[in-house]
């Protein structure tokens, strides 16, 4: 589907859902139909330091010491325009009761996964989450018993294993297996790994922090195993609107019909659009009905299907949007991590960073330096005065690793490397 086809179709989602007068007045927020044409391309400009000093960032929480945050996956480039404006427009409402998911919301999913996925998705298949991580918390819930087993695919996003602990289930690992530089899946691994208390894999797609958009051989083959072995998939595709280089991104459930089947694929706009402060701001698209049914009835019950007012805005005005701001940030990506690979190449340092086919996270195998895991942080902590994620944090095959963060402003990035190099050569002499 063309951009302009998806518009059109958007055109005729808001019209659907658009009311007479006197009950549009309350729904003039989700009636307001799609947005046809981008601002002007000064209204991005990703080069500009924007201070976020004072606002509570995690990120910049932790750089007590003039370092450079480079960790925690948010950017630092300003929030997607149309959905800054967005809830602007709302926040200047008088009312800010309870609020139900309304009819735009799912036909806003489809549209888009449709138009930039090229994913048919049947506006039953959608529903509300409650956020990525909290989505992925309550599926365990929901469809696992204590004792049961859940695999997880690392080096992956250290926030899958935690709450499993935490349940009583069992976290199982079937890591990624690296070769010739290239990461793959092991799936005779996982057909070994499998037993009558395995219930649930949690996919990571595309995935972080190595940065793969799994290709749909590999998705299906995955959905075979399990839909055969009896174990539903878990997929997380919050980094799914964000690949690089015209690389596509598939989603599980468009992988085949054993993938539909089984799959329970969660996302949202909180990464490509710079929101991830909105809590909350997340979909899931369950094809099975019985699978929907059962999650979103238990969604219900804990009382976390009613969506905060912004995150319902946010996804409307991220979805509903042309997509020239987002083409315009992929491409800005992609120059901060060609930077990154130009100066190490340039400078011939021993880390081999490991260009990512979405996503602003770059894994840098740092193995080569011989530094122990703790020895490494402190290196990049202490000397270069940069703050990574630590590599060993997203468990087997993290260490001698460190995930680093280049959503951010050229001049930031640049600095970054400048401090690297020196610190490097100090390590050398
Ligand atoms: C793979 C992945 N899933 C989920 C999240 C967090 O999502 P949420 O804030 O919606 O829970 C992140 C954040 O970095 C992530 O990288």
């Amino acid at each position: 589907m063309d951009r302009r086809d998806f518009l059109k179709g958007m055109a005729a989602a808001g019209a659907a859902v658009c009311v007479p007068a006197g009950v549009a007045g309350v729904l003039a927020s989700t009636c307001t139909g799609p947005r046809k044409a981008a601002p002007a391309s000064g209204a991005w400009d990703f080069d500009e330091l924007i201070d976020r000093s004072g606002t509570w960032s995690i990120k910049y929480g932790r750089a007590t010491n003039g370092e450079i945050p480079m960790w925690i996956a948010d950017m630092d480039f300003r929030t997607d325009p149309f959905v800054r404006e967005a809830l602007q427009k709302r926040l200047e409402r008088d009312v800010l009761g309870y609020t139900s998911t309304p009819e735009a919301f799912y036909e806003a999913v489809a549209a888009w996964e449709a138009a930039i996925h090229d994913f048919p998705v049947e506006r039953e298949w959608v529903g509300y989450a409650p956020g990525v991580i909290t989505g992925i918390n309550q599926a365990y819930l929901c469809f696992t018993q204590p004792g049961d087993k859940i695999i997880i695919q690392p080096p992956v996003y250290d926030h899958f294993r935690l709450y499993i602990k935490r349940l009583g289930r069992v976290a199982v690992d079937n890591p990624l297996i690296l070769e010739d530089g290239r990461y793959r899946m092991d799936l005779e691994g996982l057909e070994r790994l499998i037993d009558e208390r395995t219930k649930a894999l949690v996919l990571c797609n595309p995935h972080n922090p190595v940065g793969i958009c799994w290709d749909r051989e590999t998705l299906a083959a995955l959905a075979e195993i399990c839909e055969r072995r009896g174990v539903i998939v878990i997929s997380d595709e919050i980094h799914g609107d964000l690949s690089l280089w015209g690389r596509s991104h598939c989603p599980f459930c468009h992988a085949s019909d054993a993938a539909k089947r089984v799959g329970i694929l969660i996302a949202g706009p909180t990464k490509a659009f710079n929101l991830a402060g909105l809590t909350g701001t997340a979909f899931c698209i369950i094809p099975d009905a019985q699978k929907r049914e059962r999650y979103l009835g238990a969604l219900s019950a804990a009382k976390l299907s009613e969506p905060a007012i912004p995150t319902i805005e946010a996804v409307l005005a991220a979805y509903r949007e042309d997509t020239a701001w987002l083409n315009a940030l992929k491409e800005y990506i992609q120059g901060n991590i060609e930077r990154v690979e130009q100066i190490f190449a340039e400078h011939r340092v021993s880390i081999v960073p490991m260009r990512p086919q979405a996503s602003f996270l770059v894994w840098l195998d740092c193995r080569a330096l011989g530094l122990p895991q703790e020895e490494l942080m402190n290196f990049f902590r202490e000397r270069a005065k940069v703050i990574p994620s630590n590599g060993a944090g997203y468990g087997a095959g993290g260490e001698g690793f460190i995930r680093l963060n280049v959503g951010c402003p050229r001049a930031t990035l640049n600095e970054a490397l400048k401090r690297i190099l020196a610190a490097l050569e100090g390590l050398h002499s």
